[in-house]
């Protein structure tokens, strides 16, 4: 069985009913990133930025897997997610790399306690470790290094196969993956709604919703088709 290293991004759960990021209507078009997801945003204006982390944890909790989360638990893959709701874990994927974090655990921005996150973190809560009302969501924000990256370069480096689904490429380091991944002789392929800003940079590449494509995909690796 060859390794394959997986990055998946918001255009997997859009199916799911979770909103990208970039697309029309987005997140982004939404609300202002520098206010709610920044470290600088978080010491303006605590409350905002828990009160959209409360929104994004109501919304992961109410949605479902589908089939392109369940498809993937299906393989035995490294799968690095930029995504911080628990879909991939909920159709039974294990081990899965949270580079950008998980918006179900939050952690004391003075003494670093981590924690389960309540349904709806206030910003007058105290941390059971310090007592200082400091708690954050769990998540990296824009000018914060993401989690595990000398683990993910370590597998990108030794895989066979790099895939990318549902994401824009256009957040680094993440965007960078396929880059690294050829440098390394990695074979890579975009499984996408519509070409990435990566899009030319991949050997090869399928574009449809991860819905349909994803578990054709997968079923092509398993000769299950
Ligand atoms: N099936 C497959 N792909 C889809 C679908 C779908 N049904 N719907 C949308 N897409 C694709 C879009 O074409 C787009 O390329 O998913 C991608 C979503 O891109 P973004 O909204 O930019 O999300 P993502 O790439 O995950 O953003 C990366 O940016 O804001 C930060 O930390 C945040 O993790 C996020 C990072």
């Amino acid at each position: 069985m060859e390794k394959i290293v997986i990055l998946t991004g918001a255009g997997i759960s859009a199916e799911s009913g979770l909103g990208t990021f970039r697309d029309e209507g987005g997140i982004w078009d939404q609300f202002d990133l520098s206010e709610v997801a920044t470290p600088e945003g978080y010491a303006r204006d605590p409350e905002k930025v828990l009160s959209f982390y409360n929104a994004r944890r109501e919304n992961a909790v109410r949605a479902e897997p589908n089939a392109a989360h369940f498809a993937l638990a299906r393989l035995d893959a490294v799968l690095v997610t930029q995504n911080i709701d628990n879909l991939h874990e909920r159709a039974g994927s294990t081990g899965v790399i949270h580079m950008h974090g998980e918006v179900f655990g939050q952690f004391c921005n003075d003494c670093g306690e981590a924690s389960d996150a309540p349904m709806i973190m206030s910003a007058d809560a105290a941390c059971t470790a310090c007592g200082a009302e400091a708690l954050r969501p769990d998540i990296v924000w824009f000018e914060e290094m993401p989690y595990h990256m000398d683990r993910i370069y370590a597998e990108l480096a030794t895989a066979d196969l790099f895939v990318a689904i549902g994401t824009s490429g256009t957040v680094y380091p993440a965007a960078g993956f396929v880059q690294v991944a050829r440098d390394a002789g990695v074979r890579t392929l975009e499984l996408n709604l519509a070409p990435s800003e990566q899009g030319g940079v991949f050997h090869a590449a399928r574009y449809g919703p991860a819905s349909e494509i994803v578990p054709a995909w997968v079923d092509e690796v398993l000769g299950t088709g």
